[in-house]
């Protein structure tokens, strides 16, 4: 009961005041400056990549209600038309071969089954086609964060709506049959060191 209150009702808000600091919204920028015609995007969220988007259409795929509700009003303020999809990225509604990009904004450490929504992405992206993304990842280089990564993402899958703080998304993505165009890690400074890595793709399908 007092779990439910807080998901619906305290952690869309904390998730939307967390989500802006400095080098994620510059992380947004400079992920969305080279996406173009029309784009999917996959968790959503608040709907703070908005400002950033130069595409004239955009799926707004969001499953959780009380999370995209703190979106509309963003939403109905943007030149370019958002159509909102409640659904979840491991059973996408689209046809094969059918999208020119998706973007993901730290929500490949939420999917549950991210094996499975890997396996959507590629079915339903153009054989041209890009995935964009920004995540929050696993330490590579330091053990001792990677080990503290492990030992914290039980806690915080509870607090955070399922997110992991210990995936290996750059693996997951080789694994899922993906190319990289385009990747490389940097530190978002001002978040605790435990979810500071982050990962910048620009991948196709292989
Ligand atoms: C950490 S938030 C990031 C939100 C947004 N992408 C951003 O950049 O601010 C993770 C988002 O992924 C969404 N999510 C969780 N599981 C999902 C799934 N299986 N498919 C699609 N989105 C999912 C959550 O509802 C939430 O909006």
């Amino acid at each position: 009961m007092i779990y439910k209150f807080y998901q619906q009702r305290i952690f869309p808000h904390l998730l939307n005041q967390v989500m802006k600091t400095p080098s994620m919204m510059q992380a947004r920028a400079e992920l969305l400056r080279k996406v173009h015609g029309s784009a999917l995007e996959i968790g959503f969220g608040t709907g703070l990549n908005l400002p950033f988007y130069q595409v004239e259409q955009l799926i707004a795929l969001e499953p959780n209600a009380d999370i995209y509700q703190l979106a509309q009003k963003n939403v109905l303020n943007t030149p370019f038309h958002v159509q909102h999809i409640q659904a979840s990225a491991e059973k996408l509604p689209f046809a094969d071969n059918s999208l020119d990009n998706i973007v993901s904004t730290w929500t490949m450490c939420s999917i549950a089954h991210l094996e499975q929504a890997l396996a959507e992405i590629h079915r339903v992206l153009k054989p041209e086609g890009t995935l964009h993304l920004v995540e929050h990842v696993q330490y590579h280089d330091n053990e001792k964060l990677k080990k503290l990564q492990n030992i914290l993402t039980p806690v915080q899958k509870v607090i955070a709506d399922g997110c992991h703080l210990n995936r290996n998304i750059e693996l997951y993505l080789s694994n899922a049959n993906f190319k990289f165009l385009e990747k490389y890690y940097f530190d978002a400074e001002e978040l605790p060191k435990v979810g500071r890595r982050m990962f910048m793709a620009r991948v196709q399908k292989v």
